[in-house]
């Protein structure tokens, strides 16, 4: 089936085509530079750009593979969770592409396309796996028990992953994103430099999602008190110490409550996607785990952790075969949970 895929839930513009799962066009365009300035998105500059780029960028795809809107035998587009304004630029134009043209649409949540971002180079990864999604706005861990079966165990209970790496970047003035900034920085520092324990999650808490949530606020606010500590000329070795040390507490909250569901769910299969999956201290201690406890980790490639249509395409491939439809009706949601 030819599949034209579509993303614009956040700051990536995304197209791509794909046929039976072959991804034949693959186009991404980042807005970092943009948001840098601001140390994070601002969204009514995401959704404005999401507009000026998506029109030429589906064509675009379409000239790479000599293929015209005729060609296309089903259309997968995002429809939540994200910016609403960003959402819905990718929405409205993939109904007015699908309207025009007859041709079948499906709508996707972004968190499943994550979780099946790793079916680009293992299209026969085995269910069932856990499934955690670490990103700019999401750290959420699944039981994925079969395609469209996803059980939510867990969620941030504050700031995902990605937003504490980049408010983490912030303060230390490096800009955005500063996921990638702080990983290169961290490879000069030392991890155990500054000591910050695992989170202390109450279990009355009224926020709670489930037995394996997350918190990254403590370690983010910790690090903001050491740096309001500093005086001006800091020496910048410390800034990659604390890079280092920031870095090792995030990783290992996520690796721990990995492990700790892992054995309760008695899974070996685990799978670790969005942006921060791109993490290289993450990816060493999760080769380390699966290592030492005969897990079989999957990861996509960095180009399909973080935002991406291919994912969305294989996703919606898949209820495309299944016969799902999505008409006019449809519309976009900044917020929805999977698995719950
Ligand atoms: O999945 P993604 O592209 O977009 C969302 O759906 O949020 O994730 C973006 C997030 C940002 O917070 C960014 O700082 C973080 O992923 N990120 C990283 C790395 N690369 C991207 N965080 C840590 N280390 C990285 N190498
Ligand atoms: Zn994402």
């Amino acid at each position: 089936m030819r599949i034209l895929a579509i993303e614009t839930s956040c700051d990536e513009t995304a197209v791509a085509l794909l046929d039976d799962g072959k991804v034949l066009a693959d186009l991404i365009a980042t807005q970092g530079e943009l948001h840098s300035p601001y140390g994070g998105i601002v969204p009514e500059l995401a959704s404005r750009r999401q507009m000026e780029l998506l029109p030429s960028m589906v064509a675009d795809a379409l000239a790479q593979c000599g293929w015209s809107m005729a060609d296309i035998e089903g259309i997968a587009v995002t429809r939540a969770p994200g910016l609403i304004g960003a959402l819905l630029v990718g929405l409205s134009f993939a109904k007015a592409l699908a309207f025009a043209n007859g041709t079948p649409l499906v709508g996707v949540n972004h968190l499943e396309g994550h979780l099946h971002a790793v079916r680009v180079e293992h299209p026969e990864f085995a269910y069932p796996y856990l499934g955690l999604v670490v990103s700019g706005g999401h750290t959420s861990l699944y039981h994925v028990r079969a395609f469209g079966d996803y059980r939510l165990l867990g969620a941030t209970r504050d700031d995902a992953a990605g937003e504490a790496f980049d408010k983490v970047a912030k303060l230390l003035g490096l800009g955005y994103p500063g996921g990638p900034l702080i990983d290169r920085l961290a490879t000069q520092g030392e991890p155990t430099a500054f000591r910050f324990g695992p989170p202390k999650l109450d279990p009355d808490a009224v926020f709670q999602v489930g037995e394996y949530d997350f918190s990254f606020s403590g370690v983010k606010t910790a690090v903001a008190r050491i740096v309001q500590g500093w005086n001006k000329n800091a020496n910048t070795s410390r800034h990659s110490d604390l890079a280092a040390s920031f870095q090792a507490a995030v990783v290992d909250q996520l690796c721990r409550r990995l492990h700790q569901a892992a054995r309760a769910y008695n899974c070996s299969r685990l799978v670790v996607s969005g942006g921060v999956a791109a993490n290289q201290g993450l990816r060493q201690r999760l080769g380390d785990l699966a290592q030492k406890e005969g897990y079989q980790i999957a990861m996509p490639p960095i180009r399909y952790c973080t935002d991406n249509a291919v994912m969305i395409g294989i996703v919606g491939a898949e209820y495309l075969a299944r016969g799902v439809r999505h008409g006019p009706e449809l519309n976009a949601a900044a917020v929805e949970e999977l698995g719950r």
